[in-house]
């Protein structure tokens, strides 16, 4: 069986459509419907007129994808596809910060749970971060849970970020050595990475971007190699589009490893067992709405 052609007819004959982070397989990003970044898949999200979502990509997302559009049937081929930076802050825990910082207005990244995004006041992705910040009328903000993503907030914005102690380790992990190292090896190189990457490594780099920002960018510029400071799976499209240019990723194995859990295999499951369906507490779901949606409102900054 051709595994791929039986997904595309399975999804035609389900109504169903294919959404896939630039971080999934080459093979699933090759027939998916759609490709993006956070923001981009929770806008085409909103936006599905088929009757059932399969979403490739981590938990967060397909959760998001429901909370936008909970008409629709939202599958996640593989269940224990997890974000751990997600799960470094808890509801209860940003109770208790809030408690701390009274009237202070709560930014949550995306990659959170819905619980967080219920307790939060507004959303935000590594392409609005700056805008959603700056467009709060207020001189503190509590920013959860990616540390390295609020600190890269705090060069733009004359406010205080609180921030929480989470982190994503896959982007936690690029050093600067390495990135010094690579801008010696390959002097001609322009380094791009995404705001999840630490500090130090942020100072180091010519432009800082979400996942689709990247793609953005590298078309646009006349550079013919890059270091990139993101996940492997973002290579597929960057070569596609750009079959003369050279791609040096910041270190070797830069992989989510629940990003690469979604195989074909899994999705064609999910199509004929219609698993595993994602839902929301509705109480739930309707606060976390509010975050996203004044969220939506918010234009990208790359
Ligand atoms: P983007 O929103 O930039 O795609 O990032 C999501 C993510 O999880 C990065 O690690
Ligand atoms: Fe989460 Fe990091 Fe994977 Fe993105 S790359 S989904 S932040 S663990």
């Amino acid at each position: 069986m051709d595994i791929k052609k039986e997904i595309r007819r399975l999804l035609k004959e389900k109504d169903a459509v294919l959404l896939a982070h630039n971080y999934q397989i080459d093979d699933i990003q090759e027939i998916a419907d759609f490709t993006g970044d956070s923001l981009g898949l929770s806008i085409e999200a909103s936006k599905v007129k088929n009757k059932t979502i399969v979403f490739c990509g981590v938990h967060f997302m397909a959760e998001t994808a429901y909370i936008l559009s909970p008409d629709k049937k939202v599958l996640l081929p593989e269940i224990d596809a997890g974000c751990p930076m997600a799960d470094m802050v808890t509801a209860e825990g940003l109770r208790e910060m809030k408690k701390k910082y009274p009237g202070v207005p709560v930014v949550c990244y995306v990659n959170s749970s819905a619980e967080v995004k219920a307790e939060s006041d507004i959303c935000c992705t590594s392409a609005n971060a700056v805008n959603v910040v700056k467009s709060l009328d207020t001189d503190k903000v509590i920013f959860v849970p990616d540390k390295n993503l609020g600190h890269y907030v705090s060069r733009f914005v004359d406010k205080e970020i609180i921030l929480w102690e989470g982190y994503c380790p896959i982007h936690n992990r690029v050093t600067k050595k390495e990135i010094l190292e690579l801008k010696e090896k390959y002097p001609d190189a322009i380094f791009v990475a995404h705001p999840e990457c630490p500090p130090e490594v942020v100072d180091l780099a010519d432009h800082v971007c979400s996942t689709s920002g990247v793609y953005k960018y590298v078309k646009e510029s006349d550079n013919k190699r890059f270091i990139i400071g993101t996940e492997e799976g973002v290579g597929y499209r960057l070569k596609k589009e750009n079959p003369d240019k050279e791609f040096i990723f910041a270190y070797k194995g830069f992989q989510c490893k629940n990003m690469k859990k979604t195989t074909l295999k899994k999705i064609y499951d999910a199509l004929i067992k219609e698993q595993y369906v994602i839902t929301v507490d509705e109480v739930i779901r309707e606060k976390a709405l509010k975050s996203i949606k004044r969220m939506l409102d918010i234009p990208r900054n790359f």
